[in-house]
């Protein structure tokens, strides 16, 4: 017997790096979904293979089986198969969303039900033992689906309804170190405590803001634009991600901002009238658009 299981991409749309000091946080699941295929072995080893390129989340899916293991006190021998729909180590939460789909798949196979919050827990000790640290963001989206409000302090989340919004991310085809730039942050925050304080607290500001205006089905896009500039000031940006931020602004996009750690990676656009049009603006500048949406279902069961 086999069973499949499916968890999702993330964009972050408030937040990012603040979140790291305890500033709140928004992030969306995106209707893109990673695939993990579980089989038992019966010679007690554990396989992984995929079909696309993304051997880079085989440290997770191994962890993560190893983890699963240990949690429900039982192993087996496994055959993993790994399949996305969207590009392992973008900024889209490739990493959280193989961890979680593996945790669920492999429970599956065993016949044992993990709660929702234990799997979500599991995929982000799996984060944190591959990456060394990592927030509670990415786990929670993935599992949990739909637009969730980070407190990471408390480290709890609270789902946001907030209806459909549409985006448009735009890949650059390069990975930033998510690590480096953190980092990055944390040099520039201690070479001057007093003016990066207040850009990480008013970027903690924007996202409270930004959950009101989401409650109400408003217009994000003028409080991305804010974001944007703030990270900038951070030293997370790059030539590319605002060419395409700009470009997209241009094409009728109402705001558009880094998404995740910058450095490469993603930005995104909200576009609520041209999603099209703003896609067209991105690859014209070279990079890769998707149009997304958010997607309301986290983590679950396909087969099996
Ligand atoms: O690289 P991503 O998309 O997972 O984004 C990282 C987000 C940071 O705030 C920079 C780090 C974190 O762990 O929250």
């Amino acid at each position: 017997m086999s069973v499949t299981a499916s968890a999702p991409g993330k964009v972050i749309l408030f937040g990012e790096h603040a979140v790291v000091y305890g500033e709140p946080a928004i992030a969306g699941a995106i209707d893109r979904r990673i695939y993990v295929s579980v089989e038992r072995r019966s010679d007690g080893e554990v396989r992984i293979s995929s079909s696309d390129e993304i051997e880079d989340g085989y440290p997770y899916v191994k962890r993560a089986a190893e983890l699963t293991f240990d949690y429900l006190g039982e192993r087996c021998g496994l055959d993993i198969k790994v399949e996305s729909e969207f590009p392992p180590a973008s900024g889209l939460g490739s990493s959280a969303a193989v961890s979680v789909s593996t945790v669920l798949a492999i429970s599956t196979l065993l016949g044992r039900e993990v709660e929702r919050k234990d799997v979500a827990r599991l995929g982000h000790m799996v984060e944190k033992k591959v990456q060394g640290a990592a927030s509670i963001t990415d786990s929670s989206v993935t599992t949990f689906g739909g637009v969730l409000f980070i407190k990471p302090k408390l480290e709890v989340v609270e789902a946001i309804d907030a209806g459909n919004i549409p985006l448009v991310v735009g890949y650059t085809g390069k990975t930033g170190s998510t690590k480096e730039l953190v980092e990055g942050v944390r040099t520039l925050r201690e070479a001057d405590p007093e003016i990066v304080d207040s850009i990480i607290h008013s970027i903690g500001r924007i996202a409270v803001r930004a959950k009101g205006v989401l409650e109400r089905g408003g217009d994000i896009g003028g409080l991305m634009n804010i974001n944007h500039g703030l990270l900038e000031s951070l030293g997370v940006g790059t030539e590319e991600l605002s060419r395409y931020v700009y470009a997209a602004r241009k094409a009728g996009a109402s705001g558009a901002k880094i998404t995740g750690a910058g450095g490469g990676g993603c930005m995104v656009a909200y576009a609520p009238e041209n999603q099209r049009a703003v896609a067209k603006a991105i690859e014209d500048e070279g990079g890769l658009p998707f149009i997304v949406s958010i997607e309301k279902e986290g983590a679950r069961i396909e087969t099996g």
